[in-house]
């Protein structure tokens, strides 16, 4: 029997701190305009110590299902996808299952860094239509600020926390014309570019700083060429034109890569969801984020044909066509 994903709600959480780019320029050689000007951000959301990717994913979590009008018993999976856990394990899954009260069904982390939303909505819609599970909570959720080096301008400037989360159900039967369903998704990975953008450090090199490092000039380059191959292979595969598109719905990793690609899709710059300038770069929840929040404020409508894209370290990347 054929079946299909579809995305039932939408959820977000954001830290209670807000750090503004005055803030920063306090204590760092840097201004509101050279950061403003060159990445669309004006400032983030910080987690304190109780605001753990475990803590902050749940909360997400929970507003989805909420949205989605489900329980915690119509979840057979959870999947995280992070680079800030909160321990090497358990997985920071299997901890928000805990928080949320689910007793069955598995619970998993992957790591594509700011691709990983994509990547995990890769897998769940795979594992939907495969029938080895029937509703996944499908969760990116990021604590940034405990692996970025504060007094390095050139990176710490450029991200946030949060996390976001989508629940997926299954429906039975084939896509039909014009219902909610996950489309499509793809997929990449390209490791021979794994030194542009990176954390060193894990467990068993404690002597290693675990900081992130960039080269920033290289993974824009980069993002612009394979986010555009991206889009044009999501829409060649659905036999779709970029008139079909009513959202882009794009990792937030800079402004000028977001209006680049809305420009490349013919989107007038309203189309595009923006949050960049509120959350800064949150990694993978930036884009389930960003559709909590244009879901919850009713721009995104049922049955409006959603594009998702993202970069990131790796280097991963891909896209997912989803009609709400
Ligand atoms: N404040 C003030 N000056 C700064 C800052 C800062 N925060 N950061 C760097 N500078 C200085 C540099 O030291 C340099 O000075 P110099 O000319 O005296 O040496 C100058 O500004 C220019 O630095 P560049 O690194 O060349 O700046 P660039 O124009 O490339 O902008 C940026 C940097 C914004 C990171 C850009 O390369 C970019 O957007 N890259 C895309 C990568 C990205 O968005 N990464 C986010 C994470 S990855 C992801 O999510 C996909």
């Amino acid at each position: 029997m054929t079946r299909h994903a579809v995305l039932a709600g939408v959820g977000g959480y954001l830290p209670k701190r807000v750090v503004t780019n005055d803030d920063l320029a306090r204590t760092l050689d840097t201004s509101d305009e050279w950061i403003s000007e060159r990445t669309g951000i004006r400032q983030r959301h910080i987690a304190d110590e109780t605001e753990t990717a475990a803590f902050m994913g749940a909360a997400a979590a929970e507003a989805a299902l909420r949205r989605a009008g489900a329980g915690a018993g119509e979840v057979d999976g959870v999947i995280v996808a992070t680079s800030t856990p909160d321990q090497a394990f358990p997985a920071t899954a299997a901890r928000i299952q805990a928080a949320l009260g689910i007793t069955r069904g598995f619970a998993f982390d992957l790591a594509a860094a700011c691709s990983g939303f994509i990547y995990a909505l890769a897998v769940a819609d795979g594992m939907i239509r495969a029938g080895q599970a029937s509703g996944i909570l499908v969760i990116g959720s990021e604590v940034y600020s405990r692996i970025l080096d504060w007094r390095d301008r050139t990176t710490c400037v450029l991200f946030g926390d949060g996390a976001g989360a989508v629940f997926l159900h299954a429906a039975e039967g084939p896509v039909t014309p014009g219902a909610p369903a996950v489309l499509s998704t793809h997929i990449h990975a390209d490791g021979r570019y794994g030194d542009i953008l990176y954390v060193d450090g894990a467990v068993g090199q404690p002597d290693r700083p675990g900081t992130l490092a960039m080269n920033g000039s290289a993974v824009f380059r980069h993002a612009v060429v394979n986010l555009a191959a991206a889009v044009e292979e999501a829409l060649a595969v659905n036999h779709l034109d970029r008139a079909s598109i009513d959202w882009l719905v794009p990792h937030q990793a800079n402004r000028r890569i977001i209006d680049a690609m809305g420009k490349k899709l013919g989107l007038a710059p309203e189309r595009v969801v923006v949050t960049i300038d509120r959350h800064a770069n949150t990694s993978a929840a930036s884009i389930p984020l960003a559709l909590a929040e244009a879901v919850g404020d009713g721009r995104i409508r049922p049955g409006q044909l959603v594009l998702m894209e993202a970069l990131g370290g790796g280097l991963t990347w891909g896209s997912a066509l989803v009609r709400l």
